[in-house]
């Protein structure tokens, strides 16, 4: 099962930023999940529409000037990061989840990850684009046939996995609230992959690897990796902790 950092290593890093993307990568994890949106026509990696929660500003994002958001600070004394700071910090180290957290940042975002690939190291395949807008996943796919997709639900559909199917999806992410063994089972059945949102917890990493999700985002990546590291075999004397590391 695979783990990717959730907002970067978000749990003790700042999240969103470039200090828990660097964090994430040491941890090893196996991809970092990101949000994104458009603000002063640029790509600005956030997840609230709002600037309070997370950094020493008010108001919306979307309507500050890119000079007023380089001036923020977040918790931790970090910059907000555009998408090309992140894409050349990860230089294709580790897979990126890139999630759209609305419509009008999709082309830009897009654009961005084509010069990813073109100059900064990227496969196509280490890409992901994932979204709750699921009638805009299915636009993209068609313009960028080369990058991975991947439906995002709070939800079980009625349909299941289908609608991820339908755009062209190879995952459906999920949040763990809601999990649901058919919805696992029909996607793989599909050839879907399965990652679920969010893990931080050691128990739940565990029973969703037998349960046969395929990742998980976690904002604690290296304790995620630590309980799934295979057990030392019966009889041998363990020269170490729990294996659990925060
Ligand atoms: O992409 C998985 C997860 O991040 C979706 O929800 O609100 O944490 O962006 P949110
Ligand atoms: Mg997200």
């Amino acid at each position: 099962m695979q783990v990717f950092a959730h907002r970067g290593a978000s749990g003790d890093n700042p999240e969103n930023t470039l200090i828990a993307i660097e964090r994430a990568i040491q941890f090893d994890a196996d991809g970092i999940e990101i949000d994104v949106q458009l603000a002063d026509d640029q790509v600005m990696v956030f997840h609230d529409r709002w600037l309070h929660r997370t950094t020493n500003g008010i108001g919306r994002l979307r309507d500050a000037s890119f000079e007023q958001l380089r001036q923020l600070k977040t918790h931790g004394d970090q910059q907000i990061p555009t998408l090309l700071e992140v894409l050349d910090c990860i230089r294709g180290r580790c897979q990126l989840n890139v999630e759209l957290k609305h419509k009008e940042v999709a082309g830009p975002t897009l654009n961005a990850l084509d010069f990813a690939v073109e100059q900064l190291g990227f496969a196509p395949e280490q890409l992901i684009v994932s979204s709750f807008h699921h009638r805009l996943l299915s636009e993209l796919r068609y313009n960028w046939p080369q990058y991975n997709y991947a439906g995002l639900t709070a939800s079980v559909p009625l349909d299941l996995a289908e609608f991820a199917q339908r755009i062209g999806c190879s995952a459906v992410h999920m949040d763990v609230a809601n999990l649901d063994d058919d919805l696992i089972k029909d996607a793989h059945r599909r050839g879907l992959q399965v990652r679920v949102y969010t893990v931080d917890e050691v128990d739940d990493v565990i029973a969703l690897q037998a349960q046969g999700v395929d990742g998980i985002f976690s904002n604690y990546p290296s304790r995620a990796i630590a309980a799934l590291k295979p057990k030392e075999p019966s009889g041998e004397k363990a020269t170490h902790g729990s294996g659990v590391s925060t």
